[in-house]
């Protein structure tokens, strides 16, 4: 495991200002450190160089050409030039994009390709942040099918109680509370050449603590890059928080806007109206349509018109009726009991 990459064992916790168990072992043979040095130097290499012909593989390959294809379709394949350039400059970078141009599945993917063909792929250890477990994990799968991987090699994940990494893991998603729980132990994040903070609009806790963290880190490691990257335009607020940190946007999808109408449509595909398959406002085949309100009132009626039927001819009204039925036969009479009735319903 290199000095980039988590550490599957505790992290050391000592009282002496962040420093770890490796720090407190006896100083070494001034000899012995040049030559383990020159042989640490010469292994890096040769694991860079592998790096750098397994990524040229999968460009090269009919399956890897299909994923580069649609990768640049992404918008943020337009801005790649752009945010490198920006990020080997300066040490904070903001990026704002909307959703889905390819944030972040793809710039931590464009600093590890570029530090592999640069080759110091080996020596590089990319992190990224993400507010949630599940992001961690979907995005490090798909990172890794996009570098035609299994999980675990370059790129992996961490989150609490679980990770998929290995020896040669150069970037990891993990979740803020993670990167948090590193900092404790190693205050200078040693051997981490790039962060990536995502999803910093949505403003956690954590997320707002690790920036305060980051912010006091950036002094004391010069060569670290800290990258900011927000879905939204807030982006000025957290340049302004490091000092004035340039920022990008990478803008989203556009797709033309184009108004069909629905008798337009009829015409194109020759639906001819007839009395029988009329389309009301609200998409509706109007006879059918009236034909189902027709029955259901009729039902009502019929129903209100024998229960009041009914009711007249068990009750012994002989003598109202018979002087209302001078004015008003039976039948009139029940009618208007049930009409009265159905509108009260209706009401
Ligand atoms: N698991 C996946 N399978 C297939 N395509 C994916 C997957 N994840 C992402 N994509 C594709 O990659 C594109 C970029 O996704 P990405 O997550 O990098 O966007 P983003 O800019 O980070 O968006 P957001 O602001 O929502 O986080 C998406 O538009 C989608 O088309
Ligand atoms: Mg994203």
């Amino acid at each position: 495991m290199s000095s980039g990459s988590f550490s599957d064992k505790p992290l050391l916790r000592s009282n002496s200002g962040g420093r770890t168990a490796a720090d407190e072992l006896p100083i070494q043979n001034p000899e012995l450190l040049v030559q383990n040095t020159v042989a640490m130097e010469r292994i890096l290499r040769r694991r860079s160089l592998q790096l750098r012909d397994k990524q040229q593989e999968w460009k090269e390959s009919p399956e890897g050409q299909k994923m580069l294809e649609f990768r640049r379709s992404l918008p943020a394949f337009k801005e790649k030039d752009a945010l490198l350039n920006s990020i080997s400059q300066n040490q904070v970078v903001v990026v704002s994009g909307e959703t889905g141009c390819g944030k972040t599945t793809q710039l931590p993917q464009y600093i590890l390709e570029s530090e592999v063909e640069a080759g110091r792929g080996a020596s590089c250890s990319i992190i990224c942040t993400q507010p949630r477990r599940i992001s961690a994990m979907a995005v490090s799968e798909r990172v890794a099918a996009e570098r035609g991987e299994k999980l675990g090699e370059s790129v992996g994940y961490k989150v609490r109680l679980e990770g998929m990494k290995g020896r040669d893991t150069r970037l990891l998603f993990c979740t803020t509370g993670i990167l948090l729980r590193r900092l404790l132990g190693d205050r200078d994040l040693r051997g981490v050449s790039h962060v990536i903070v995502d999803e910093i609009h949505e403003r956690g806790m954590n997320e707002d603590f690790l920036l305060i963290v980051l912010k006091d880190l950036l002094p004391r490691r010069p060569e670290l890059r800290l990258i900011l990257m927000s879905a939204t335009l807030n982006a000025d607020l957290f340049s302004s928080y490091f000092g004035g940190a340039p920022t990008i946007h990478i803008p989203g999808f556009t797709y033309p806007v184009r108004a069909h109408f629905l008798e337009n449509i009829l015409e194109i595909i020759g639906y001819r109206l007839t009395p029988y398959n009329q389309i009301d406002d609200y998409g509706q085949e109007k006879m059918w349509k009236m034909q189902r309100q027709a029955q259901s009132v009729k039902k009502r009626k019929s129903m209100l018109t024998s229960a009041v039927e009914n009711v007249l001819e068990d009750a012994d009204f002989r003598g109202i009726v018979y002087t209302l039925g001078n004015l008003y036969p039976v039948g009139i009479l029940t009618q208007l009991v049930s009409i009265s009735l159905s509108m009260f319903f209706a009401t």
